[in-house]
């Protein structure tokens, strides 16, 4: 495989029961590339990252993540992802910088180097006041401030985030957005971004694919996406203008 693909997935399938969730996938993303990962309810989002994290078994086909592959290397494709979930858990009892210090152990880092990047991490997110508040006492979009936080304290090359910005109110969504660009930017991480926020995806992403019932029907920038259903232009077309012309169809 070429060495500037950090994720590929061929004919990935997955079947539950009867369903089949994930229907021959195959599409890859580049280093450094923000991928926006988009498609309705239901249509296998979130089960394709659990196989690229190796916390699903495909039902056929495979996947590689920066050339490794997620069943057989689970521990350091975990080390390389930062993977944010739908529903970010967390040890209720412990306040938010016993969280961090938890993922910091978990993840080998010393505690010194530990404790300074808690406390920008913390600073960053928003949430220096909340410090030493209980986990279990945080709101919803506190909860989703400290699971960004989690996931960038171990220097992920790439970002697995579905939904980030859910439940955060428009500053917090805004600046994680801004945010999640600059790592780009300037880390040259690559980001995969599931999410139904059409204006957030269309303002970071490089490109993006349409998933529906389990298939990729769309892949491309937004602008080569827009000139195959609606041909070339003058008219800039939305992210959101162009998906329902996709979904609507199929
Ligand atoms: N553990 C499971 N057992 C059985 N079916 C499942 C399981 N997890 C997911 N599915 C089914 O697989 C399909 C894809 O679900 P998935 O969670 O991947 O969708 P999604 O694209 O992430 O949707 P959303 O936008 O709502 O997050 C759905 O039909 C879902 O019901
Ligand atoms: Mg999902």
């Amino acid at each position: 495989m070429e060495a500037d693909r950090v994720i590929e997935t061929v004919s990935l399938t997955k079947n539950y029961d009867h369903h089949r969730a994930v229907n021959s996938l195959s599409f890859e993303i580049k280093e450094g590339e923000i991928f926006g990962f988009l498609g309705p309810n239901g249509a296998g989002k979130t089960t394709t990252l659990l196989m690229l994290l190796g916390l699903s078994r495909p039902s056929a086909g495979y996947s590689r993540v920066c050339g490794l592959d997620p069943l057989r290397k689970a521990r350091e494709v975990k080390r390389l992802v930062g993977y944010l979930p739908e529903n970010v858990g967390f040890y209720a009892d412990l306040n938010a910088v016993e969280s961090l210090e938890y993922v910091a152990t978990l993840n080998g880092i010393k505690r010194a180097e530990a404790s300074a990047k808690i406390h920008e991490l913390l600073e960053v997110m928003g949430l220096s006041q909340d410090a030493h508040k209980k986990v279990g006492a945080f709101s919803r979009g506190m909860r989703q401030r400290l699971g960004v936080a989690e996931v960038l304290i171990k220097d992920p090359r790439v970002l697995f985030l579905d939904e980030p910005t859910i439940g955060l109110d428009p500053d917090g969504a805004l600046r994680l957005i801004d945010l999640i660009q600059s790592l780009n930017r300037d880390k040259n991480i690559t980001v995969l971004i599931a999410s139904h926020n059409l204006y957030q995806v269309q303002k970071i992403s490089h490109r993006v694919g349409i998933m529906i019932d389990g298939k990729m029907v769309a892949e491309g920038s937004v602008q080569s996406l827009a000139e195959a259903k609606f041909g070339v232009g003058e008219k800039e077309y939305s992210l959101e203008e162009v998906y329902m012309k996709y979904f609507r169809e199929v």
